[in-house]
């Protein structure tokens, strides 16, 4: 599967067999992690059978089940962390989805204190990880259609797109495809003069991070560039 199928392929899963990470496929996540880790200076970390953070989350809106394992979430506190939580989040995210991983991303229905993190980082939530049931269970059709996964408009979510090069669109057509908390997609990507910046309007935790999760998926579908890691940061196509 390339990164581009992975965009196609992901779905938010909530529901997972309760089997154990096989040992290769534990050894490959960690290699995965460990890499961006380094990339990113962060603090990803995969917890397998151990769910306490999720025991009391049942009521809310994610209500999920047979959960065995989890990434930590979190980074050393630094201007823009959540944006780049996001960006690299997200490829752990895909690089899961082609080892046939089901994934999602927990910004909300978590308990932060069951997990502890080092002195100085900031722990923003989750990403589930494990085998997700074959097809969709009907809670999760009934959570996936409460949070009407119909899709903006790569227009909606953009400006100048009539100006821009076809490049411009290809990202954007992988962008309309990334996750956001609560299904908002609230990113926005400008071209204007040879220029590209992304921006969110909100000023929550959580819209940091699908800015950053929406840079990642602009960057692979408009062939490769680099982002800077910030609300209204450029792309400079490569
Ligand atoms: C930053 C972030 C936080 C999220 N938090 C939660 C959460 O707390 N509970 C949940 O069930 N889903 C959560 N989601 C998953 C979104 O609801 C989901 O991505 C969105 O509805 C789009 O569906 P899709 O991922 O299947 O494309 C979160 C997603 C993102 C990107």
């Amino acid at each position: 599967m390339t990164i581009l199928e992975a965009v196609d392929m992901r779905r938010s899963r909530r529901s997972y067999t309760g089997e154990p990470l096989t040992a290769a496929d534990a050894d490959a996540l960690n290699k995965i992690i460990s890499d961006i880790n380094k990339k990113g200076n962060l603090n990803f970390k995969l917890v397998v059978n151990n769910t306490a953070a999720f025991e009391k989350t049942r009521a809310t809106y994610g209500f999920f089940s047979g959960i065995k394992n989890y990434i930590v979430v979190a980074g050393q506190s630094s201007d823009n962390l959540l944006v780049k939580l996001g960006y690299y989040g997200e490829q752990i995210v895909l690089e899961a989805t082609r080892l046939g991983l089901g994934t999602c991303w927990v910004g909300g229905n978590f308990d932060k204190k069951s997990v502890a993190v080092p002195d100085g980082v900031t722990l923003y939530g989750a990403i589930l990880v494990g085998y997700a049931k074959n097809n969709k269970t009907l809670k999760e059709k009934v959570i996936s259609s409460a949070l009407k996964r119909k899709t903006k408009t790569i227009e909606e979510m953009s400006e100048g797109l009539e100006n821009a090069p076809l490049w411009f669109a290809g990202g954007m057509k992988a962008l309309q495809k990334a996750p956001s908390a609560i299904n908002l997609q609230p990113v926005k990507v400008r071209y204007k003069d040879g220029t590209v910046t992304a921006s969110v309007e909100g000023k929550t935790r959580h819209q940091s991070v699908d800015l950053g999760i929406a840079m990642y998926h602009f960057e692979i579908g408009s062939g490769g560039g680099t982002w800077e890691l910030r609300n209204h940061g450029k792309f400079e196509k490569d």
